[in-house]
């Protein structure tokens, strides 16, 4: 009896860290089931790495290790690649290189996707390739594929994200375990979290570059050159976290986006990355350590909630590897290029800063002198910004400072800054205000 062979699909990896050696662990342990999905074998025939001589995870073939692109990018029996090194060049480039040779293509690199996935995705679509990145925006969630087919027959009104595990973690550990912000980094670190320049992580750029992925799938937005407002997690302190809960609050790292055009897809987004409090009852409250969770508006659905483990080399690798399958279940079948067409990208504005209107939670370390909450609340009044509540904890005196915390009505941005500017050039105030919005 003769039995058909399948010819196998070769996959090129560029990349090896936590997320490749993770890709290579899950083709190795799911390797007989994902055959059968696709229809022929997978094979890792090489991988891109810097250094021959680290330690890699001990499924892989070490004889298939590369430090030469060449060997992947130039050889033409190659049907996919795996783009998991980060940065933007050279990885630009060897993407660029492996589009033009007709090669299916999988990445996790969001800062890659923000800044060059408009023109990355016009070249696969001209060359009838499938760029795909589900791995690149919240780990094993399938949010990419959500935003691009199961909700392709709404308008999506909003979303609000936790996208970025190294920020959630850290936000967890110092809140539930009192670690402080440095100890709970190099946890995250350890965890495979974050990313090779945790600044990424804890300054918001990895979830800015997320959001502007999230609002090409949610909106059609190509926003290559974009300035998003993106604040991290860097300011907050204990005593955040504390009078945060005193309110009924946690603190979060949000990414945040709003079509203002009420569904004509003219109008500008809104678009935004900083921590915010969100209510105890509310279920991104609820997204602890590593989870991210993404919450989409839309305007026939209404609310709904992805959540799941948003970083390190497992999760990550679950949705990069069902990206490896359907790229080569649809180059095996012909259709090559199909998912990737369904993305249609038009320029949007970013509506400005200052039209956000929000409720605002205002911590003041002041020194405690007659009428200086008279001054702080004179310079809020004279802007229009109102005070729903105020708490001064402790006693401090004429040369040590005390916390006054305030939560205001809603408010027009620009008339918060405006008051905290003013208010932090006076001489009763030691450090300058701390500002967070009310989510
Ligand atoms: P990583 O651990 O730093 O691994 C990067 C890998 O790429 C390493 O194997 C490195 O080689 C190789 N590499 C980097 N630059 C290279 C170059 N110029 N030439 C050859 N090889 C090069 O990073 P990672 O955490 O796996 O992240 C990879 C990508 O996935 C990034 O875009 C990241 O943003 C994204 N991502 C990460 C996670 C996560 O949880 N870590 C989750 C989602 C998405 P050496 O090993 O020899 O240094
Ligand atoms: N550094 C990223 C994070 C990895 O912590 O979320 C997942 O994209």
């Amino acid at each position: 009896m003769r039995r058909m062979i399948a010819l196998m699909i070769k996959v090129g990896l560029l990349g090896c860290g936590t997320v490749g050696g993770g890709v290579i662990q899950l083709l190795r342990a799911n390797a007989a089931y994902l055959e059968a999905r696709v229809g022929a074998p997978l094979d890792v025939v090489r991988v891109l790495v810097r250094d021959p001589d680290k330690e890699r995870v001990p499924e892989l073939d070490r004889a298939r290790l590369t430090t030469d692109p060449e060997a992947i990018l130039g050889d033409a029996s190659i049907d996919v690649v795996v783009e998991v090194m980060g940065g933007l060049d050279p990885a630009r480039g060897h993407l660029a290189r492996a589009i033009a040779a007709g090669k299916q293509i999988v990445t996790a690199n969001k800062m890659l996707l923000a800044i060059h996935g408009g023109d990355l995705l016009e070249s696969a679509k001209k060359r009838g390739v499938d760029l795909a990145f589900e791995g690149a925006v919240g780990g094993g969630i399938p949010v990419i594929r959500v935003l691009r087919d199961a909700l392709a027959s709404d308008r999506i009104a909003s979303l609000a994200g936790i996208v970025n595990g190294t920020s959630n973690y850290i936000l967890t550990r110092m809140r539930a375990d009192g670690l402080s912000f440095e100890a709970a980094l190099e946890e995250a670190q350890a965890k495979g979290y974050a990313e090779a320049d945790p600044g990424l992580d804890v300054d918001g750029g990895d979830a800015a570059h997320k959001l502007v992925v999230l609002a090409m799938l949610a909106f059609g937005a190509r926003l290559d050159d974009a300035k998003i407002s993106t604040e991290g997690i860097r300011g907050i302190e204990p005593v955040d976290h504390a009078f945060a809960d005193r309110f009924g609050y946690v603190v979060k790292h949000l990414a945040i986006a709003k079509d203002k055009s009420d569904g004509t897809g003219a109008g500008a987004l809104e678009l935004r990355v900083h921590p915010a409090l969100v209510a105890k009852d509310a279920p991104l409250a609820n997204i602890n350590g590593v989870l991210n969770a993404i919450a989409v508006e839309g305007r026939a659905l209404g609310p709904c909630l992805l959540s799941g483990r948003g970083a390190g080399d497992l999760p990550t690798a679950v949705s990069v590897v069902a990206d490896i399958v359907d790229v080569a279940i649809a180059k095996k079948s012909g259709t090559a290029g199909q998912s990737t067409r369904a993305i249609r990208l038009a320029p949007r504005a970013v509506a400005p800063m200052d039209d956000v209107e929000a409720r605002y939670y205002v911590r003041f370390s002041v020194y405690d002198r007659p009428g200086v909450l008279a001054r702080i609340t004179g310079a809020l009044g004279e802007r229009g910004v109102s005070i729903e509540q105020l708490v001064q904890q402790g006693r401090g005196s004429t040369d040590v400072p005390v916390d006054v915390v305030m939560m205001t009505h809603e408010t027009k941005e620009s008339a918060i800054q405006g008051a905290l500017g003013a208010i932090g050039k006076s001489d009763f105030v030691a450090k300058p205000p701390r500002m967070i919005r009310v989510h």
